[in-house]
């Protein structure tokens, strides 16, 4: 284990495995639409590439560069760092997110894209929802696991940039989190 972890919370097997099942419940509902996924990076890239490659379907992939959070705290505010460039006219449209805390992210894109892209649908899937009472209302579509409210880091998701590609989803040592 990393030093900075104090505890894994879900290891790289269990994560797969629900991959598995996720996976195939999404191929069911999408079976014979035309879906582009939008993934919103950095944090769902590496959840998005063992997630889609047990996707046997015809879809697109589309990423969306998004920050909301600095430290360990959501600053309150969405960033775009670019539009998404598939043409989404008439397609079915599941973005994916590494988390789903307070709603703002998955919500604010999800409104945006509903809003202004043409798709016939919106839906939305995460790795993980934290037990939050959320501040925006969002309810994801598909979820990969619930986790307690509490920083985790891995397998994508990071703390100032780091740790995104520990295989594993785990909680940091308060040294760790006090070295920023
Ligand atoms: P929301 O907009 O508050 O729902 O937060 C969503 C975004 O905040 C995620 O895409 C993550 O980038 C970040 N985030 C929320 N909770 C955590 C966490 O526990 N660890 C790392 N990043 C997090
Ligand atoms: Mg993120």
């Amino acid at each position: 284990m990393h030093d900075s972890i104090q505890r894994i919370l879900l290891d790289e097997a269990t994560i797969l495995q629900r991959l598995n099942t996720l996976a195939a419940e999404i191929t069911d509902d999408y079976r014979g639409l035309d879906l582009t996924v939008i993934a919103l990076l950095n944090g769902s890239l590496i959840f998005g590439a063992d997630l889609l490659r047990r996707i046997p379907l015809p879809l697109q992939i589309d990423g969306l560069g998004i920050s909301s959070y600095e430290g360990t705290e959501s600053t309150g505010q969405v960033k775009f760092r670019q539009t998404p460039v598939a043409q989404l006219q008439g397609r079915h449209v599941l973005l994916i997110d590494d988390i789903l805390d307070t709603g703002l992210t998955l919500s604010t894109v999800r409104d945006h894209l509903v809003e202004t892209s043409g798709a016939l649908s919106v839906k939305t899937c995460v790795l993980l929802q934290k037990d939050v009472p959320r501040a925006h209302w969002i309810e994801a579509d598909y979820v990969g696991f619930d986790i307690p409210n509490e920083f985790v880091v891995g397998y994508g998701l990071d703390y100032n940039e780091k740790y995104r590609n520990l295989p594993y989803i785990g909680i940091l040592t308060p040294e760790a989190i006090a070295k920023g």
